[in-house]
């Protein structure tokens, strides 16, 4: 087990990729702590699961975007496990449209969950993490940034903005033995990613948009949630510990970088 013991927080581990992650950090015998916005009882049955299977897990009641959320989860966590190894900044708000067709306030959601809310999840992290002298923070970027894709201009714009914190994080806290990496999906099926195909990128056509993706890529099957877990395990294992400010892209070899 590459994570025995090891406490990881992961922020939108309630379902999609988030869930897919936190079952993988189980098997390798990490303590998961599942912050969400979603209720307690849609995230009991991930926390349930992995108890029946010997791990342990802890559900938080997180609104990433809210400082006195996010101090009060690490706090949380200190206080049942006594670290923090680990933080996945893995929760988004994803809606679609054409760029023009947000509204500001939209615009402010998004940024306020996919970069301040990373961003205040490291803030609350780091004190623990200093003082341990190690720490691994995991980003989740998109292959959308390298790529760009029509109708996500403001969640593309907030993927860029991962991989930059991700990158002068790096720097600012590499000589405190804190790694910072990002992990750049591509598109990978979950209700989240194609509700907002289906309803504005390719209306009725989710079929035609994974088509287009295989098409695109080296290995020819869509992304699931599985695809992923093996590179987030490595992000945050000892393996990886002469890496950070890295973004790895795994999206079956489209965008090469
Ligand atoms: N699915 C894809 O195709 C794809 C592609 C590239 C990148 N990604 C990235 O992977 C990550 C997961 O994507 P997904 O498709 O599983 O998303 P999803 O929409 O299925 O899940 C996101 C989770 O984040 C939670 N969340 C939303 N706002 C929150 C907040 N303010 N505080 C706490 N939790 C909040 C939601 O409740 C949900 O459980 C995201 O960062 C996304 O940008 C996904």
């Amino acid at each position: 087990m590459r994570l025995k013991d090891r406490v990881v927080i992961v922020t939108g581990g309630g379902r999609g990729i988030g869930e897919e992650y936190c079952y993988g950090l189980a098997r390798e015998g990490a303590r998961v702590c599942i912050a969400e916005l979603l209720p307690e009882e849609q995230v009991a049955p991930i926390i349930e699961d992995i108890r029946a299977e010997g791990g342990d897990a802890l559900y938080v009641r997180t609104d990433v975007s809210k400082q006195e959320d996010t101090e009060r989860l690490a706090k949380v966590v200190m206080e049942r496990w006594g670290r923090i190894d680990g933080l996945v900044n893995n929760a988004v708000w994803q809606p679609a449209k054409p760029f023009n067709e947000f509204t500001v306030a939209e615009f402010d959601k998004m940024m306020a969950v996919n970069v301040r809310g990373p961003w205040l999840c490291i803030v609350a992290v780091y004190p623990y993490m200093k003082a341990q002298g190690k720490g691994k923070i995991v980003n989740i970027a998109s292959q959308t940034f390298f790529y760009g894709w029509w109708n996500l201009a403001p969640y593309v714009a907030s993927k860029g903005a991962i991989v930059g914190l991700t990158r002068a994080l790096a720097r600012e806290l590499g000589s405190q033995g804190i790694r910072v990496n990002c992990l750049a999906p591509g598109l990978t099926v979950t209700d989240g990613a194609l509700e907002p195909v289906n309803e504005s990128i390719l209306p009725g056509q989710v079929n035609k948009w994974l088509d287009m993706h295989v098409e695109g890529q080296c290995i020819k099957h869509p992304g699931y949630p599985q695809d992923l877990v093996g590179p987030l395990l490595y992000l945050l294992s000892d393996d990886s510990d002469f890496m950070t400010g890295q973004t790895v892209l795994v999206d079956g070899g489209w965008v090469m970088h």
